[in-house]
C-alpha cells in the first residue's frame, strides 16, 4: 500500500484481522466501529490508514503495514494461499495480523524447510527475480550412486530433461546418500530434476537457506516466527542488489 493512500474501511478492517467483511459490516451497523471518534455505520467509506484513527470496540486498530515470517514448512502442506485438497502454508501462521500473507516462492508438497511468508510484494518480487541469483541451499537425501564427476557437472551447469541449462550450482557431499546443494534459481522441481539427470532419486528435501536468511534450527516442521529486524534488513539489502545478466 502506498503512503497516505486511501482505502475502504471494510477492506482495512478485514486486512487487520478484525473480522470477515460481513462481520465488520455488522459491527459497524451496531456502532462498534469508530473513525476519528465518530461511529462509522457505512463500511464502504474511504479512510487513510496512516492518518485516520480507527477503533473497533473502543480499541485502536493499529495499521500493520507489512509482516514477515519464517516458517519451517512441513511436508503435506501446499506453498499457496488456497488449495482444494491440502492445507496451505498461510493457514499455519496463526498470529498474522493481516490476511494477505503469501509464500515467497514454492516448495513442493513433500519438501520441508525454510519458507518466507509476507505481504511485501516488492521484496518478494526482488527475491524471486531470476536475475537476482539469490542462493538457495537444500539438504538432499537420495537413492542411487552420485557420479564422481557430479559436483563438477553441477558447477558447469547441466542440461535438464526439457533442454534447459541450469546456472552453476554447488554440491557438497555430506555422508552416505546425503548432500547440500546450492542453486541460484528456482525452476520447477529443480533439485529433483538436477539429481535425476545424474541418475539419483531425491527421497527427502529440505531448504536450509535463501540468501542471507537461514532456517532457525529451533523451528520444528510447522513452527514459525517473525523475522528479526537484522534478518529483514539483510534480506532487503540483498533484494536491493544489482540484477545480473541471465
Ligand atoms: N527443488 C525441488 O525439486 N523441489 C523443491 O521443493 C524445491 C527445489
Amino acid at each position: 500500500m502506498m503512503k497516505h493512500s486511501s482505502m475502504r474501511l471494510d477492506k482495512f478492517l478485514v486486512e487487520m484481522g478484525i473480522g470477515s467483511r460481513s462481520q465488520v459490516k455488522e459491527m459497524a451497523k451496531k456502532g462498534r466501529i469508530r473513525v476519528n471518534g465518530a461511529a462509522a455505520s457505512d463500511t464502504s467509506m474511504k479512510i487513510s490508514p496512516q492518518q485516520d484513527m480507527v477503533e473497533a470496540d473502543g480499541r485502536p486498530v493499529a495499521y500493520a503495514a507489512v509482516e514477515y515470517y519464517m516458517l519451517n514448512k512441513p511436508a503435506g502442506v501446499v506453498s499457496a494461499t488456497e488449495d482444494s485438497r491440502y492445507p496451505v502454508v498461510t493457514d499455519l501462521i496463526e498470529t498474522a495480523v493481516r490476511r494477505d500473507l503469501f509464500p515467497v516462492g514454492r516448495l513442493d508438497l513433500d519438501t520441508e524447510g525454510l519458507l518466507l511468508l509476507t505481504n511485501d510484494g516488492d521484496l518478494a518480487h526482488r527475491l524471486l527475480s531470476p536475475r537476482r541469483h539469490v542462493d538457495k541451499v537444500y539438504e538432499v537425501v537420495y537413492e542411487g550412486i552420485f557420479p564422481k564427476d557430479g559436483a563438477r557437472r553441477f558447477e558447469e551447469g547441466i542440461i535438464l530433461e526439457d533442454g534447459t541449462r541450469t546456472l552453476p550450482a554447488h554440491w557438497k557431499q555430506e555422508g552416505d546418500r546425503r548432500g547440500l546443494l546450492t542453486i541460484q534459481e528456482g525452476k520447477f522441481h529443480q533439485v529433483k530434476r538436477m539429481m535425476e539427470v545424474l541418475g539419483c532419486r531425491v527421497t527427502y528435501l529440505k531448504r536450509l537457506s535463501m540468501g542471507s536468511l537461514k532456517l532457525d534450527a529451533a523451528l520444528k516442521p510447522g513452527d514459525y516466527r517473525p523475522l528479526t529486524s537484522e534478518e529483514l534488513e539483510a534480506l532487503k539489502k540483498e533484494g536491493a542488489g544489482k540484477e545480473q545478466e541471465t
